[in-house]
């Protein structure tokens, strides 16, 4: 199967299992979305474009799991229920063995800022979600200052971030650094 049905059937697949929340719906659409114009921006291989496609629509799988069962939606319960959650439905869908453990082991990741972040797709993914979150959770100026700082590393990333929430450029020079 081509990669864009793959992304199709995932983001169907998506919207089925956030029925009732559009918040999460519109969340997750939003992030895929930055996800691909920043990999496409810095000039990412095809693939990388469908892994962080994917990792858009699929990141939060595990916040409905941790509600249910936990009765909570931290950043490390999420990843506990959200990374066999995903590995599960990528197989289902059709993704590669390859590409479903590699998916799903960041999502098992991702709210752990202070993990050892290895690979573009890793980083773009925590950029898109930031570009979304620092939105919908209507954070002060100084708060997505931090943000800036702390998490974005592609240009692109910093590009669209800085143009979004209007930072002053200095800000972008200052921040960039190293992917460590
Ligand atoms: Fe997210």
């Amino acid at each position: 199967m081509k990669n864009e049905e793959l992304l199709e059937k995932l983001k169907w697949s998506m919207i089925e299992w956030e029925r009732g929340c559009p918040q999460r719906i519109q969340h997750f659409l939003k992030v895929s979305s930055f996800a691909a114009t920043i990999a496409k921006e810095e000039g990412a291989d095809g693939h990388t474009v469908f892994l962080v496609s994917a990792l858009g629509y699929i990141h939060d799988i595990g916040i409905r799991l941790s509600l249910e069962r936990e009765g909570r939606s931290d950043g490390k319960s999420q990843e506990k229920h959200g990374e066999p959650a995903a590995l599960q439905m990528l197989k289902e869908l059709g993704f590669t063995d390859q590409d479903a453990a590699r998916i799903s082991m960041i999502v098992g990741k991702h709210h752990t800022y202070d993990a050892k972040i290895e690979g573009l797709d890793f980083r773009i993914l925590l950029e898109a979600d930031a570009c979304v979150n620092m939105f919908e959770s209507d954070t002060s100026q100084e708060a997505k200052l931090t943000m800036l700082r702390d998490v974005f590393r592609t240009a692109a990333g910093k590009r669209i971030y800085t143009i979004m929430f209007d930072l002053a450029p200095e800000t972008v020079s200052s921040s960039s650094g190293s992917n460590a």
